[in-house]
């Protein structure tokens, strides 16, 4: 192996060589993607962040590189000098970008032999993802992680760029910090100096960027590391980035026209889709009557019908039951799903039921009426009327479900995106963008028996409804808005409270006492009685966004090194056990047994 101060610097990226570089003689580093030995010739795809190209080792060449590339293995590091030329005619490869050209080696060397990777991402792509990720380095030499790594990095270029012309300053805040609610648990650090006292690690920077608009910075933004200790899905880290935003003396309209904007600038320099603009808005309210959820996929229709008034008369008990009993029935129109057999829609009963409901309504549209088990429970005329509200045609489905309102909700929403996966409506090149509007300040916490702030305690309730603060808190809209984008919620934020007064009303509402809120916000509140503007914000989730435009559906496949599910690194094995010593000087006593 040679020393490592004078190996052949490459001239060239692999990736980049085209039919303008023939003749060129060029110095190539990088991986050992393939080898292949043909007796005389031995071809290497060699791979760099820019692409492959295939190298060519003739022993008339170089009897030398010949025989040290007998001996290279996939992912050997090596360089390569060489000169560039026209693939013979009848060997060109138009699946690669460099297909064209290849590279005849004058000379090579190996710069670090390497193991036998654990598994290989050249040929398989259903590796386990446990595996990925505990080998994370090699896997994010895929194309496809080197893709994803790529667009995040240019996703985070092109929000700067935005954000940097529209005259916002970038600020970075503590990590550590007072604890933030955001509706997670808090990751506490200890204090070593302050004998059993914890920082906590920011939410989200909410406080921060709301203190800064008391310090007149009037258009703040950070990408801002966010750490939850919640639980986790596909769609959530326990470190998480947003694109956080503040800006003072705006409305909400200008906080979306800011974010279309960005969105549409981020969309367009990353993957060249261009979102049309204004994104639709929606309030809390329809969205939920629609679509059960705060989050619909509109890339599709299949819209909730409300069809309690007709279900409250008919002889089935199940319908007649639930809404004399105050629940609702709903149901979807799944278009040209009448010929669904009947092993798939006992298949889809269970679905219904794995996500609450307590059964499944089937209705098979065909030329002759209805087809289905509890037809005999309607009247004529009670189908006919069904059929007509569905807005259904020969050879559709009717699927509907009977319960309270969150359970019809809950377990339609998830039926109606099953059945798009299912019809293949999902298209991952369309992205619908909405605003949903004037969610509810307040949700009522059953376990608890308290109010809950909805996103968090700063949102400026809507002006109309501030009269209702201490009477009917549930039925506060708040000026807090989602954008969302084919189902995934990908920014959240509000008009913030700027009065001491109105604040107070709030915490009131959601039980927080004068004094509790002294200790937790005492510092915030203070700060507004100094001359507060009007301010409000939003923050997109960055991983959420970058994943939508790389086609992905887990946040963890464009994060360079994520947790699992269960909060570990697999790679370095964090969390870890902390020395006693460690320990002992944080003034930390466990008598927990250690972890195995
Ligand atoms: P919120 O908690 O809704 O609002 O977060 C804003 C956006 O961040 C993304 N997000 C996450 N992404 C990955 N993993 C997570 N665990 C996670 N949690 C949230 C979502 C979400 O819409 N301070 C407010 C924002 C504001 O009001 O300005 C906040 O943090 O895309
Ligand atoms: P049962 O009377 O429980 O045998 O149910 C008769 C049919 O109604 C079955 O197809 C069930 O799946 C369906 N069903 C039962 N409960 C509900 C409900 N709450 N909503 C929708 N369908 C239901």
């Amino acid at each position: 192996m040679s020393e490592t101060s004078s190996f052949m610097k490459r001239t060239a990226h692999c990736g980049e060589l085209r039919e303008e570089h023939i003749g060129d003689e060029v110095a190539l580093n990088g991986w050992v993607n393939r080898r292949r030995d043909h007796g005389g010739l031995i071809f290497v795809d060699l791979r760099d962040r820019a692409g492959i190209v295939q190298v060519v080792f003739d022993p008339e060449a170089s009897a030398e590189a010949h025989e040290l590339a007998a001996d290279v293995r996939p992912e050997y590091v090596i360089a390569v000098r060489g000169k560039v030329r026209r693939r013979p005619e009848g060997t060109e490869n138009p699946q690669m970008p460099t297909g064209n050209v290849d590279v005849v080696a004058a000379a090579a060397e190996v710069l670090n032999p390497a193991k036998t990777p654990p598994f290989s991402f050249v040929d398989e792509t259903d590796t386990e993802e446990l595996v990925r990720l505990k080998y994370r380095y090699i896997d994010l030499r895929s194309p496809r992680m080197q893709h994803n790594l790529r667009i995040r990095h240019e996703a985070a270029q092109a929000a700067r760029a935005f954000l940097n012309a529209e005259g916002f300053w970038e600020v970075e805040t503590p990590i550590l910090f007072k604890a933030t609610p955001e509706g997670a648990r808090d990751y506490l650090v200890p204090s070593r100096v302050s004998p059993g006292n914890f920082y906590a690690l920011p939410q989200s920077p909410q406080i921060l960027k709301q203190l800064l608009m008391v310090s007149g910075v009037e258009k703040y933004y950070q990408l801002a590391r966010c750490l939850r200790d919640e639980d986790l899905r596909a769609d959530r880290q326990p470190e998480h980035t947003q694109i956080d935003i503040e800006m003072s003396f705006v409305a909400q309209d200008d906080i979306f026209d800011l974010t279309e904007r960005l969105f549409a600038q981020i969309f367009h320099e990353c993957i060249g889709a261009e979102l049309s603009l204004p994104f639709p808005r929606m309030t809390y309210t329809e969205a939920i009557a629609r679509y059960g959820t705060d989050k619909p996929d509109t890339r599709f229709g299949m819209e909730f019908v409300d069809i309690s008034d007709l279900a409250g008369e008919v002889e089935f008990k199940v319908f007649s039951k639930t809404v004399a009993s105050g629940g609702e029935v709903k149901g979807i129109n799944a278009q040209g799903c009448g010929e669904y057999p009947r092993a798939q829609l006992d298949q889809l009963t269970d679905f219904a039921k794995d996500h609450k409901a307590q059964g499944l309504v089937w209705m098979r549209v065909t030329g002759d009426g209805i087809d289905s088990p509890v037809a005999k429970f309607f009247s004529e005329g009670q189908l006919q009327q069904m059929v007509e509200r569905f807005g259904a045609e020969p050879g559709d489905l009717l699927l509907m479900v009977a319960d309270k309102p969150e359970i019809v909700a809950e377990s339609l929403d998830w039926l109606r995106r099953e059945m798009a996966r299912r019809e293949g409506l999902l298209d991952n090149s369309v992205f619908n963008p909405l605003f949903i509007t004037e969610f509810p300040l307040v949700t009522w916490n059953e376990e608890e028996a308290r109010w809950d702030a909805e996103h968090h305690p700063f949102c400026m309730p809507h002006p109309e409804d501030i009269d209702l603060l201490s009477d009917a808190p549930g039925k506060v809209r708040a000026q807090s808005y989602d954008a969302v984008i084919n189902g995934v919620e990908v920014a959240s934020g509000s008009i913030r409270i700027h009065r001491r007064d109105i604040q107070q009303k709030v915490f009131d509402v959601l039980g927080i006492s004068p004094d509790e809120a002294e200790q937790r916000f005492g510092f915030l509140l203070r700060a507004f009685e100094y001359g507060t503007p009007p301010h409000g914000g939003i923050a997109p989730g960055f991983d959420r966004l970058v994943m939508l435009m790389c086609g992905e559906s887990s946040i963890r496949d464009v994060i360079a090194f994520p947790k699992t599910q269960r909060a570990q690194d697999l790679m370095s094995g964090a969390p870890s056990a902390a020395p006693p010593e460690a320990l002992r000087d944080l003034h930390i006593k466990t008598d927990l047994p250690p972890a195995e």
